[in-house]
């Protein structure tokens, strides 16, 4: 009898260990070692995976530039956050956590008019399942095919068989290769599935997508063992409370990572929003105080987005400090400069801050936005109509320039505000939009007054 094999992995980041450890050397995560056989019987590799052509060393100066062209997905939104649509032969991980969308999304894709042929493999639905979802997103491409199936081998032999443009894996945690003993979802399993579907993806020019769970407890191997692996890492994020879903871009071999797409989840599927600043805005009959707005920019893309935050006095003696959908430690950055540089009393002031939309963001060109709702509402009083602002704010209250300026001037100018508030060290004065206001402060100090005065 074979003799069992069998090594330790960190289920954060897939470290693999010969022995039991408390903490992750390679990533430092604590107790996320777990056992797992890995125990291989000479002989038993199935032809299918055996099969998949070895390369060849070559020149660089004679490697074939194939003309294969981007895939148009059909949906615009999808198209931009792999930086202009699918290349053919890509492996692309969809993460996210349950609920959230994924297997919608994906089954929009392999549902779309693009006349593209889909395999969507499911480990986790039944056909029936499918077919239900697939009613309600409507089907619109009659070259979708659905395939309920959990060993990797098998899947491998349809893609063999069907010869689709498009494969949807939903989830890797659900399949398994008879290679590897352990169950499905370990580390070792998830890191051999997804191996051999990237040299099946890049052999025979097939876009393999597969899906991920991210579970906050991590009692899961998560996609991040998977990060490293794949070609684009598209995360879908979103509050399952709320209607909107971004999918962002944190990793792509073949554009720009950071881009985002916006979705909303309505009862017939996700939709796409073109124009997000529309969404994220929102018009009040009269003006209220600790409400502000920031033009920011993710990836190429400006939006407008409305920044809430909330000034009261503290009941206990150690403040409150509460940001959603933003890094805390920013924030108590930027309260202390309000602090020292603006003269606010906040020591003794608790501060909730949030996005409208539920969104996330880390643009540090919403500081001064950001300070402009704590000012608003620390002194209880609304800003003015017709004002945003886009610059980053420094220790020592200096407002300096965001990136990519001349773009969040002009999403301004489209949305119809009157006044951008932005940094007076523009490297060079941003061209005139018609029919905005630029305002240019230096300093912290003079927000109040910009925010306040006609
Ligand atoms: P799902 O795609 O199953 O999430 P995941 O695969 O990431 O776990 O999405 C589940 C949620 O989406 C579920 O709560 C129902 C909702 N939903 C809609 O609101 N509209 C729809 O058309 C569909 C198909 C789902
Ligand atoms: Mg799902």
């Amino acid at each position: 009898m074979a003799k069992v094999k069998k090594a330790y992995f960190c289920k954060n980041c897939g470290f693999e260990a010969p022995k039991w450890l408390g903490k992750c050397p390679a990533c430092g995560e604590w107790n996320s070692f777990t056992e797992e056989i890995i125990a291989k019987e000479s002989g038993s590799i199935p032809a299918a995976v055996a099969n998949v052509p070895a390369a060849k060393p070559q020149r660089v100066s004679e490697i074939q530039q194939s003309d294969r062209k981007r895939i148009d997905l059909g949906n615009a939104e999808l198209n931009r956050v792999l930086g202009g649509g699918l290349v053919p032969g890509s492996l692309i991980l969809l993460g996210g956590e349950p609920g959230i969308g994924k297997s919608t999304l994906s089954l929009q894709i392999a549902l779309a008019p693009n006349g593209l042929k889909t395999l969507y493999v499911s480990g986790e639905e039944s056909a029936e399942q499918i077919k239900l979802r697939a009613s309600r997103i409507g089907i619109a491409n009659e070259d979708c095919i659905v395939y309920t199936e959990t060993l990797l081998e098998n899947i491998v032999a349809q893609i063999d068989e069907q010869q689709p443009d498009i494969v949807i894996i939903d989830s890797i945690q659900t399949i398994y290769t008879e290679l590897i003993e352990s169950s499905a979802g370990s580390v070792s399993q998830i890191r051999e599935c997804a191996a051999t579907l990237l040299k099946y993806a890049k052999s025979t020019a097939t876009s393999i997508f597969i899906i991920g769970h991210i579970t906050k407890e991590g009692n899961i191997a998560g996609p991040k063992i998977l990060e490293h692996i794949v070609d684009v890492v598209l995360q879908f994020e979103g509050d399952s409370n709320n209607i909107y879903r971004i999918l962002r871009g944190i990793k792509n071999r073949f554009g720009a990572t950071f881009e985002i797409g916006v979705f909303e989840m309505l009862e017939n599927g996700l939709r796409e929003v073109d124009n997000p600043s529309a969404i994220l805005l929102t018009h009040y009959d009269e003006p209220l105080s600790g409400i502000s707005v920031g033009a920011s920019v993710d990836g190429i893309r400006p939006y407008l987005i409305e920044v809430q935050a909330l000034v009261s006095n503290a009941a206990y003696g150690t403040p409150q400090r509460n940001a959603t959908g933003y890094d805390n430690r920013r924030m108590n950055m930027l309260l202390a400069v309000l602090e020292k540089r603006v003269g606010m009393k906040m020591f003794s002031k608790d501060v909730f801050l949030n996005f409208a939309g539920g969104f996330r963001v880390s643009d540090t060109g919403l500081d001064l936005a950001i300070a402009a709702a704590v000012i608003s509402s620390y002194f209880d009083r609304p800003i003015n109509e017709g004002i945003c602002c886009a610059g980053e704010i420094g220790l020592s209250g200096e407002v300096r320039p965001a990136p990519k300026n001349e773009q969040r001037i002009a999403e301004a100018a489209r949305l119809g505000f009157k006044k951008i508030i932005v940094s007076a060290y523009l490297p060079k004065p941003p061209k005139d939009v018609k029919g905005i206001e630029v305002v240019r402060i230096s300093s912290a100090a003079q927000l109040p007054k910009a925010l306040f005065t006609e």
